[in-house]
């Protein structure tokens, strides 16, 4: 099969990883792709966001199936373009990736269907929204509806810091369209995890849970990032949280979606907290988090090009989906000052002395045989081990002959989950 994959980050990276490994796999290709993709694959320069562009060249390149990763082109409809033009895609259609572009949408799914979630009220104006924040008090949560790159949540911890948000969003327009629909919930507490999950929009298929790192600084400090690494499984999450999530939330999610006449097929992401009254929905994404992908696709022993067209094709019932009984963790390398300001262009050296662990690159690119920064998260060291301490161990330990000028990694992947059991 010749197949490409639509995306260009370190989730991506261990997408064509995992299909490179597949025997159905005759020809790869990746747009646009990274530095490291293109060892594995053959970048294509087309931007992940052009629709019309993706399936013009997905048509004249005789694509057999195309997998679109990010979320920007899914909320877009390029699943559904490319299945208008003949071609097999995987990924929810716009109408059922709306759970992850709009907040609103997700969470008057889940009051109507009964999927535990924060207790929430949805404004479209900011004097009742102000109302709402002096009524509820602190500490209180403030969403804008739309997609902000992960930085449109504000936990607020006095209601005046949740006034400021609610301005900033809808009055200030920080976040521009995404911010004229607010959402406002009641702060939950407990651990959180992430369970992805396959579905062919009948059957789900949980992953084994993953645990992202969103602070860029050590304790879970510092503003929040794409994802400083990530672990799995969560030790947090046991047998019997998986099962309680599947009967009240993963299932009642993919019946819900169907009943909404919103199949949803593809990886849906459950950001959960493991609240004192049982596991609750923070949000949902219509994809696989970037680093959790790189974490769980890394203990994976199906084929996962089997995988994705048993989720096209609606047979994933049929499918023994396997997994090392092992963990993982992905460590983040980073550009310092992500996700403010930072620089590109700098040499990657030591990738060749990395052993026992495989890098994923998320932004580098390769110019005469070498490989240079290109983005604020640059590599994701990942290794896998019996245990989730030697997994960490291990993924630190591969990525100490790395170096570029200002790398900045956290410290503290794994090791601060570990350390608060
Ligand atoms: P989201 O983009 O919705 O995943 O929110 C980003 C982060 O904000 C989550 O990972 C949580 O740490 C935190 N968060 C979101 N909603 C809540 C809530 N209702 N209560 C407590 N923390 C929350
Ligand atoms: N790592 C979080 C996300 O991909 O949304």
């Amino acid at each position: 099969m010749r197949v490409l994959v639509v995306g260009s980050g370190g989730r991506e990276h261990a997408i064509c990883w995992a299909l490179k490994k597949s025997p159905k796999v005759t020809e790869l290709f990746c747009a646009p792709g990274n530095g490291g993709i293109s060892e594995i694959a053959t970048c294509v320069d087309v931007k992940a966001t052009d629709i019309d562009g993706m399936v013009a060249w997905a048509r004249e390149n005789n694509m057999d199936f195309v997998m679109v990763a990010p979320d920007d082109p899914l909320a877009m409809g390029m699943v559904d373009a490319m299945e208008a033009a003949g071609i097999r895609a995987f990924g929810p259609r716009a109408n059922a990736a709306i759970v992850e572009g709009s907040k609103a949408f997700s969470k008057e799914l889940m009051k109507k269907y009964g999927i535990p979630t924060a207790a929430y009220e949805i404004f479209t104006d900011m004097e009742a929204a102000l109302r709402y924040v002096e009524e509820q008090g602190a500490p209180i949560v403030v969403k804008c509806d739309g997609l902000a790159l992960g930085k449109g949540v504000v936990v607020a911890q006095t209601a005046e810091e949740a006034k400021e948000a609610v301005r900033n969003m809808m009055e200030n327009k920080a976040f521009g369209e995404a911010g004229a629909k607010v959402v406002i919930e009641e702060c939950m507490t407990g651990p959180e995890v992430t369970v992805l999950a396959f579905t062919d929009g009948k059957t789900i298929v949980p992953m084994p849970s993953s645990q992202d790192h969103k602070r860029a600084f050590d304790n879970d400090q510092g503003p929040n990032t794409g994802g400083m690494g990530a672990i799995s499984p969560c030790p947090n999450y046991t047998s019997d949280h998986a099962k309680t999530c599947m009967e009240t939330i993963f299932l009642p999610t993919v019946n819900a979606l169907n009943a909404e006449g919103r199949t949803f097929k593809g990886v849906i992401y459950f950001g959960m907290m493991l609240t004192p009254k049982g596991p609750k929905v923070v949000e949902y994404n219509a994809r696989f988090g970037d680093p959790e992908c790189q974490a769980v696709l890394s203990l994976l022993e199906t084929d996962l090009m089997d995988i994705l067209e048993a989720c096209v094709d609606g047979t994933l019932g049929d499918l023994n989906v396997a997994w090392k009984d092992a963990a993982s963790c992905c460590l983040v390398l980073a550009s310092g000052g992500y996700p403010v300001a930072y620089e590109k262009g700098k040499e990657i050296t030591g990738l060749d002395a990395v052993s026992d662990a495989v890098v994923f690159h998320a932004g580098t690119k390769k110019e005469n045989g070498k490989f240079y920064t290109n983005g604020g998260r640059v590599l994701g060291v990942t290794a896998v081990a019996p245990d989730l301490r030697a997994a960490v161990d291990k993924a630190y330990a591969a990525a100490q002959p790395i170096s570029f000028e200002k790398m900045h990694f956290r410290s503290d992947i794994g090791y601060h989950i570990l350390d608060a059991q």
